[in-house]
């Protein structure tokens, strides 16, 4: 069994094929927060996830202004420099917005869930009304459908009441409404660790199995 790091205890190693044969998509959108996204997709390539990317163009353009990516170079490559363990895991595959007919726009290509990873309020608003109008919204419509997990990780503040009503929407078609709250009760001493009391929500909400962080009394 191949091992790899676990990232909030660098000492201590563990398996990295866990989700081995898992299938996720990971969409991320012009929010602020990108860094929930790219930790989120880290945690599942990391564990051995097929992980199918959906970039917005604003979710590029906030990415490039929080992390640095270059938009017009290979985003693998963006994950590498990242930290992103590429060698000796699967490559994620990668789309833009644009690319409709990809595999995720159609509920015949089977995945294990979905993550918009953060989910700006245009997304949640198209999430909630079925405006399926690129891969991203595509792909979610098709996960609500086909009753396959959503998580949604909407991210504004203040929530104003269209937010609110349509977080309430797509919760009731369905999906998982989980803002980027950290928490504190583990002591995160850096950024990364304080992404990750979210991430290892996220994944724990897509039945992923993870190691990020201790269990409040386990
Ligand atoms: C730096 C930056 C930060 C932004 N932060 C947010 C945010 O936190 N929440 C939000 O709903 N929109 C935010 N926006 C606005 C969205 O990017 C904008 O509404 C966009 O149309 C969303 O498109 P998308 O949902 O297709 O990615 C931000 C834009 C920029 C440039």
């Amino acid at each position: 069994m191949k091992t790899g790091q676990n990232s909030i205890n660098p000492g201590i190693t563990k398996p990295n094929i866990i989700n081995q044969g898992k299938i996720i998509v990971v969409a991320i959108s012009g929010a602020s927060g990108s860094i929930y996204g790219v930790r989120l997709i880290k945690a599942l390539i990391e564990t051995g996830c097929r992980v199918l990317i959906i970039l917005s163009h604003a979710g590029q353009k906030v990415l490039a202004h929080e992390m640095g990516y270059d938009p017009k170079a290979s985003f693998c490559l963006f994950l590498e420099q990242y930290g992103v363990d590429l060698d000796s895991n699967i490559a994620p595959e990668i789309f833009l917005q644009d690319e409709i007919a990809s595999a995720s726009a159609s509920g015949s290509f089977v995945h294990h869930g979905m993550a918009v990873a953060p989910c700006s309020m245009k997304t949640l608003s198209a999430v909630a009304s079925g405006y399926a109008d690129n891969l991203l919204t595509r792909s979610c419509d098709v996960s609500l459908k086909e009753k396959r997990p959503l998580v949604l990780v909407p991210r504004e503040t203040p929530f104003g009441l269209i937010h609110l009503e349509n977080m309430s929407r797509a919760a009731m078609a369905g999906a998982v409404i989980l803002p980027p709250i950290p928490s504190f009760y583990t002591f995160p001493q850096t950024i990364e660790a304080l992404v990750d009391t979210v991430v290892a929500r996220i994944m724990d909400h897509l039945g992923m199995v993870h190691d990020l962080g201790t269990r409040w009394k386990s």
